[in-house]
């Protein structure tokens, strides 16, 4: 592949980050960053699809960034920062606006999810979203997104994006010497026990910022009494845990608790169904609390301490949004000459 390896990935800052949100994403971010160098992306363009408060979209801009350094990202040795701060992800998504096609945007999920019944009513951006998360992994050239599996479809668009810009402009390309095309079909990396983290109020509903129960999910500023609090709430079913796998099958709730336990000890959920197959959940459940404090509590700690600290987070973002601009701003001259803009 004549790319160089390089991490992207994005978390919204809208709502308060939760269990998902840590497990899905930021720490599979902190995995990634001691085997490729890693751009760690707060993605505020992407959060006014749907209105936003001003001063609270700030806040949660230091509050994304806080967590990704308590979480253990390394800004210094990877880049952290924010999308607005860097306008080749505004630049490059209008280019794919022009590339992508509105029968693939029209099959997209999570806008479907997202709109609603009044579509008319959805911004613009909304629906063009796609076209700007595959602007900020292309911008960079990146080859590998680690994300929950709900970004999935995203990933495959980016993919089709790449593919039909260089198909589209293979003899321009050629012509500058490019004979390999100028984006990679950059890889999603879904993995481990937790990609989809449930409610815990309903197993059959993701874990999200905007369900309206606070008690469905765990924050990463929840203290140790209300994470104990919302496990030992949470739904379940009166069997026990059963010893195998496929104990689990059509027992979504168990599953989803197994998955963020195993996601938590940083093991399989075999392995937890090896250790406490037979258990009850009355046995269970304060076991994954205890674990999910040991975990989380540190992170809290480190966050708070961080938030305190306002113009170290502001430095952070200032200093990731500069030499992220110096990696996108050449591949970015490189697009627009290939595209055919004079200058
Ligand atoms: P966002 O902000 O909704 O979520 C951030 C990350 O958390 C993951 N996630 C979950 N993982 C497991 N279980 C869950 N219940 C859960 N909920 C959320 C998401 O999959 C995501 O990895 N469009 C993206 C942000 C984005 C992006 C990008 C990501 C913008 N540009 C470029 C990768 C590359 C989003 O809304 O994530």
């Amino acid at each position: 592949m004549p790319f160089t390896p390089r991490v992207f990935s994005g978390v919204q800052p809208t709502g308060s980050l939760h269990l998902g949100n840590y497990l899905g994403a930021i720490r599979r971010f902190v995995a990634m960053q001691d085997s490729y160098p890693c751009l760690y992306c707060v993605v505020d363009l992407h959060a006014i699809t749907v209105w936003q408060d001003p001063t609270e979209l700030a806040k949660a801009t230091r509050h994304v960034t806080a967590a990704f350094l308590a979480a253990g990202i390394d800004a210094e040795k990877n880049i952290v920062f924010n999308q607005s701060r860097v306008s080749a992800h505004a630049e490059l998504a209008w280019i794919f606006n022009c590339v992508a096609r509105m029968g693939w945007l029209n099959r997209m999920t999570q806008f479907k999810e997202k709109a609603g019944k009044d579509r008319e009513n959805a911004s613009v951006g909304l629906f063009a979203y796609p076209n700007l998360m595959a602007a900020d992994i292309l911008a960079y050239q990146a080859t590998h997104v680690p994300v929950g599996e709900d970004q999935k479809q995203h990933l495959e668009l980016t993919r089709d994006i790449a593919q039909k810009f260089n198909f589209d402009y293979a003899e321009r390309l050629a012509e500058l010497g490019w004979t390999d095309g100028l984006f990679p079909m950059t890889e999603p990396i879904i993995q481990g026990p937790a990609t989809r983290v449930m409610s815990l109020r309903d197993g059959a509903k993701k874990m999200s910022k905007s369900d309206v129960s606070d008690n469905s999910r765990i924050n990463l500023t929840d203290d140790a009494d209300t994470i104990a609090q919302k496990v030992r709430k949470a739904k379940t079913d009166p069997e026990p845990l059963p010893s195998e796998l496929k104990g689990l099958e059509g027992r979504p709730e168990a599953d989803n608790l197994v998955g963020i336990y195993a996601a938590l000890a940083e093991t399989t959920k075999e392995a937890v169904l090896a250790e406490h197959g037979g258990a009850m959940f009355s046995a269970f459940k304060p076991a994954l609390a205890d674990l999910a404090v040991s975990v989380l509590a540190p992170v809290n700690t480190e966050m708070r301490r961080l938030l305190d600290d306002e113009a170290h987070l502001d430095a952070v973002l200032d200093n990731g949004s500069q030499r992220a601009a110096a990696i996108a701003g050449p591949i970015l001259a490189d697009v627009k000459r290939v595209v055919g803009f004079v200058g």
